[in-house]
């Protein structure tokens, strides 16, 4: 079954206390019934509605107990071409260029490396077979 697709239309649609929507990490949460439950209480939810609240979410430390109840209360993906980004994209894209740095860096340590394992192993040859003359 292909998952649910919301739109930010839909996300925005759900943003009073009669139906809440919210959206974390790029999929939809319906929270209505779990608002009034809520911790934290409800106003702070229903500041994070009709915009991606996965900062809000993340900048509290929600414990894992927190983050089971959203299994129950998931409606779909978000679209992903929406006209709301969420916040993952520059993050992923920040991530990469912190894979090619790390690469790098890497590449330019094993060019320190080989010319130093170069002059040990000269260092032991001569060592050697100055010993053995
Ligand atoms: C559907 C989404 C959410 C769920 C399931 C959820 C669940 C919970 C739970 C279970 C707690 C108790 C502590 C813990 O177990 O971590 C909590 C606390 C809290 N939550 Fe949420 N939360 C959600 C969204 C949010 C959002 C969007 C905010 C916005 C800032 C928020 C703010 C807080 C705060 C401030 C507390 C601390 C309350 C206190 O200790 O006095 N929560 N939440």
């Amino acid at each position: 079954m292909a998952a649910k697709i919301v739109t930010y239309e839909e996300l925005k649609a759900h943003s009073s206390k009669d139906s809440v929507y919210l959206l974390l990490h790029e999929k939809v949460y319906d929270v209505t019934k779990f608002i009034d439950e809520h911790p934290g209480g409800d106003e702070v939810i229903l500041a994070e509605t009709g915009r991606d609240a996965t900062e809000a979410f993340e900048d509290v430390g929600h414990s894992d107990e927190a983050r089971a109840l959203l299994a129950d209360m998931l409606v779909g993906e978000f679209e992903k071409n929406s006209e709301l980004k969420t916040k993952k994209a520059p993050q992923s894209s920040a991530s990469h260029s912190t894979a090619v740095n790390s690469a790098v860096q890497q590449g330019s340590n094993l060019m320190y490396f080989v010319p130093l394992a170069m002059l040990v192993a000269y260092f032991a040859w001569r060592f050697y077979s100055n010993g053995s003359v």
